[in-house]
C-alpha cells in the first residue's frame, strides 16, 4: 500500500492520542497533522492528491459537517470518516451527504478503524468494473423494463453479489411503480451529490430489495425535466456504480438521445429488446447500424425476443437471418403473469417461480453470469 497520509480534526486530546497509536500500528498509513481549525484542515488538504481525513463530529457537528463537505468536493479521492457519540440515522445521513465515507461510533473500536481505512486500500486495489447491461430498445412497450428489473433481481439471487438497477426513464420511469416502491431516495439526489458517491453513500442510499442483494435506483415520482441531468453527471454516476457493485442493470428510454448513448458506450452488454413482428424487426435492423455507426459497436448488442410464442409466423432462423446475428434469448409470452406481478406489485418470481417467464428470466440471469466474464469484456 502506497503511504496514506492522514489529517485528524478533533478537540479531544485523548481521541487524537488513540487515533495516533491506531496509525501507528498500519502499514502504509501515516499520521501527518492534527488541527482543530477547519479552514487549516480545508487549507492543508488541498495541497494533498490522497489523504484520509479523520474527523471529530462530536462537537459543533454543523461546522464539521460543512468542513468535510468542502473538502469532499475539491477533492473527492480524499477519504474522509467520520467519528461520533451519536448513533442515529439523522447523523448518519447528514454525514454521507457531507462526503463522509463512513462514520465511527466514539468510543472507537480500534479494529472497525484499521478496517475502515482498510476499505480504502481494497476499492482502490482491487477495482474490478462491475459488469454493465442495458437494457434498450427503440420502441416502446417492448419489455425493457420487466427485462430489466426481473434480470437484476435473479442475478441478485444466483451470484449473491451486489447488484444495482438503474431507471433512467428521465421522466416516467416505471421502476417504483412496477414493485410499489416508495424510495427515499432517487435518481435527481444521486446526481445533485455526485461528488460524494462513495461506496457506503451508495449502499446507504439506494433501495435494497428484499433482504436480496438487489439496490435500486429509481426515478423520482414525479415529473422531472430531464434537460437538468447532464451527461457528465450519468457518466459520472454509472461510473460510480461500476466500482461498488459486481452487475449494474440500466432500464432506458426509448430513442438515441445523447444521455442513453453514453451509458450505451459505457455498457458492457446492450440487451435489444424486439418482439417478432416485422416492423419491430426492421426497426430493430436500423437501430444495429446505428449502433455501428455511431461507434458504439453492434457487437455488445444482444438481440432479446420477448413475447415469443412457438406458434409465431416468424420463425427464430429467419429473424436471424434477417438481422445476421444469432439470438441471445427468448422470453416467452405470458400475459397472465406478467400482468398479475405488476397488478400486485411483485416480482414475476413471487406470482409463480416455476412459470415459463419465472424460468426464463432465471436462467437468462444464469447464462449471463456463465458468459458475462468468459466473454471477457
Ligand atoms: N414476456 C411477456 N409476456 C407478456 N407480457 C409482457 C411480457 N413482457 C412484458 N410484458 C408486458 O408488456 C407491457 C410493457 O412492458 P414494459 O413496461 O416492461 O415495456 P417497456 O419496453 O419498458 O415499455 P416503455 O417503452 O413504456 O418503457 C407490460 O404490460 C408488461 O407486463
Ligand atoms: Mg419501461
Amino acid at each position: 500500500m502506497a503511504d496514506l497520509k492522514t489529517i485528524i480534526f478533533t478537540r479531544q486530546e485523548s481521541t487524537l492520542q488513540l487515533l495516533q497509536s491506531y496509525i501507528g500500528e498500519i502499514e502504509g498509513v501515516s499520521f501527518l497533522a492534527s488541527t482543530d481549525d477547519c479552514d487549516k484542515a480545508v487549507n492543508a488538504l488541498k495541497e494533498l492528491n490522497n489523504a484520509l481525513f479523520v474527523v471529530d463530529l462530536s462537537e459543533y457537528e454543523e461546522e464539521v459537517l460543512n468542513m468535510a463537505n468542502k473538502v469532499s468536493s475539491a477533492n473527492p479521492k480524499i477519504k474522509i470518516i467520520g467519528l461520533s457519540l451519536k448513533n442515529d440515522t439523522n447523523t448518519y445521513i447528514k454525514a454521507m451527504r457531507s462526503g463522509i465515507e463512513e462514520v465511527l461510533q466514539i468510543p472507537i473500536v480500534k479494529d472497525k478503524f484499521i478496517e475502515a481505512i482498510k476499505t480504502k486500500d481494497d476499492s482502490e486495489s482491487k477495482q474490478q468494473k462491475g459488469k454493465t447491461i442495458s437494457i434498450f430498445s427503440n420502441k416502446g412497450g417492448v419489455g425493457k423494463t420487466s427485462m430489466a428489473m426481473n434480470l437484476a433481481l435473479e442475478l441478485a439471487k444466483c451470484t449473491k453479489e451486489n447488484v444495482a438497477l438503474l431507471d433512467l426513464n428521465f421522466q416516467l420511469g416505471d421502476v417504483a411503480t412496477f414493485w410499489n416502491l416508495n424510495p427515499t431516495f432517487n435518481i435527481s439526489y444521486m446526481l445533485e451529490n455526485s461528488n460524494k458517491l462513495s461506496k457506503d453513500f451508495m449502499l446507504s442510499t439506494f433501495e435494497k430489495y428484499d433482504n436480496t442483494s438487489l439496490y435500486i435506483l429509481a426515478n423520482p415520482p414525479f415529473y422531472k425535466s430531464a434537460d437538468r441531468v447532464s451527461v457528465e453527471n450519468i457518466e459520472k454516476l454509472v461510473s460510480a456504480m461500476q466500482k461498488v457493485f459486481s452487475y449494474i442493470i440500466i432500464d432506458t428510454s426509448t430513442g438515441f438521445g445523447n444521455k442513453i448513448m453514453k451509458v450505451l458506450e459505457m455498457s458492457d452488454l446492450i440487451f435489444f429488446m424486439t418482439t417478432v413482428s416485422l416492423p419491430a424487426l426492421r426497426n430493430c435492423q436500423k437501430c444495429l447500424e446505428m449502433l455501428e455507426e455511431t461507434g458504439i459497436g453492434k457487437d455488445k448488442a444482444e438481440i432479446i425476443i420477448n413475447r415469443y410464442m412457438e406458434t409465431d409466423d416468424v420463425k427464430i432462423e429467419d429473424v436471424e437471418t434477417l438481422l445476421r446475428k444469432k439470438i441471445y434469448w427468448k422470453i416467452p409470452n405470458n400475459y397472465f403473469i406478467m400482468m398479475e406481478a405488476i397488478n400486485k406489485g411483485v416480482p414475476i418470481s413471487y406470482i409463480n417461480s416455476s412459470s415459463n417467464v419465472a424460468k426464463s428470466y432465471r436462467n437468462l440471469a444464469l447464462f449471463v453470469e456463465n458468459n458475462i466474464y468468459r466473454k471477457n469484456l
